[in-house]
């Protein structure tokens, strides 16, 4: 199987040459964590009305795709102990690591794989190892979870449940400002997955990517970071986000896109590197289960005569094949994975 990164990349010198990325994939000039992209305060206040947060959250979800929320709900020592707990889990000995995961990606088990979703069909390769899982219902999928460290299954089920309320939270008040009866997003959109992402120091950061620009292909996607190396694209221009203690940065994924009927946009982010601080990054993505044939189209309330069906229903599981076939070409090609499901 293809190395992890993190097994090999201490105290290289130099990019080795398959990871070394085209011209037009480098990074380019470097970019700052800017203060431009909306900070949501969640914080229960009897001062502000729920519909203002309704109307800030949608007003980012329509200009930026992409925002960051404070006072969640999700506690600051949870937060904390993961980050301490994939500090741990980046830093085992591989055997340990390795034991017992499936390889490559997976949508249903539990994976650890490096660089993107199919290594072998890559030609080059992005700096950055995954450690992948679904996890709801719990009690389903904790089996396949890392043995190591030992309390691994504990706390991260109580985190995945914590985000599981602030993420549902979230979707509501986005339904809200949509217009979508309370608890629109609860049917199927029930499957939730962590994907642990590291990338260690690396030696050239102008030459390497963690991860090229993509739109997150689910539902939602609530990311907890605490070193920079995140940027979303606007209008063409890359924007750092800055890494704000125990925030969550919330994106916008193709499926909000199309049952919003396009009034809310997806983001498209990509991760940099940096060869001064190692960045593990703890995402959670919501969404249909992939493996189902789900059926996903743009919300009936959403299509009326002045704003007709901008997409067409399909299935879920379909969509991710295409998109996976899509993120596979070395150099996609113009356009984006949504091209084909426009009317
Ligand atoms: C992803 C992603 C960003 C990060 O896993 O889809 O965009 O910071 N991750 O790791
Ligand atoms: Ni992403």
């Amino acid at each position: 199987m293809a190395l992890l990164v993190s097994s090999w990349s201490n105290g290289v010198q130099s990019v080795p040459k398959d990871y070394v990325m085209p011209p037009e994939r480098r990074p380019g000039d470097f970019v700052s964590a800017c203060n431009e992209i909306p900070v949501i305060d969640l914080q229960e206040n009897p001062k502000i009305d729920r519909s203002d947060i309704v109307q800030q959250i949608l007003k980012a979800c329509q200009e930026f795709g992409l925002f960051q929320v404070i006072n969640h709900g999700v506690s600051e020592k949870m937060m904390e102990d993961m980050r301490v707990l994939y500090h741990e889990f980046f830093n085992m000995p591989v055997d340990d690591k390795l034991r017992g995961y499936f390889e490559p990606w997976s949508t249903t088990g539990c994976s650890l794989y490096t660089s993107g979703v199919n290594y072998a069909k890559e030609d080059v390769h992005y700096w950055k190892d995954t450690l992948r899982h679904p996890c709801h219902p719990l009690e389903e999928h904790t089996p396949s979870w890392p043995e190591k460290p030992a309390r691994y299954r504990e706390e991260v089920g109580r985190y995945a449940v914590e985000v599981r309320k602030m993420g549902f939270k979230i979707l509501d008040l986005i339904g809200e400002g949509l217009g979508l009866n309370e608890g629109y997003f609860n049917g199927v959109n029930q499957y939730q997955t962590m994907a642990i992402n590291h990338y260690p120091l690396c030696p050239d950061p102008g030459l390497a990517m963690g991860i090229d620009g993509h739109t997150d292909p689910n539902l939602i996607t609530f990311l907890q970071q605490d070193q920079y190396g995140l940027q979303m694209c606007k209008d063409g221009k890359w924007m750092g986000i800055d890494p704000i203690p125990n925030a969550f940065v919330v994106n916008i994924g193709y499926q909000l896109e199309i049952i919003s009927n396009g009034k809310l946009k997806s983001a498209e982010h990509r991760v940099v590197t940096s060869s001064t601080t190692a960045r593990t990054s703890i995402v959670t993505f919501f969404g249909p289960n992939a493996g189902l044939p789900i059926v996903v189209e743009p919300a009936k309330e959403l299509v009326t005569s002045t704003s007709p069906k901008m997409f067409k229903s399909y299935q879920y599981n379909n969509f991710i094949a295409d998109y996976l076939a899509y993120i596979r070409k070395p150099f996609p090609p113009s356009g984006t994975p949504l091209d084909p499901y426009r009317v």
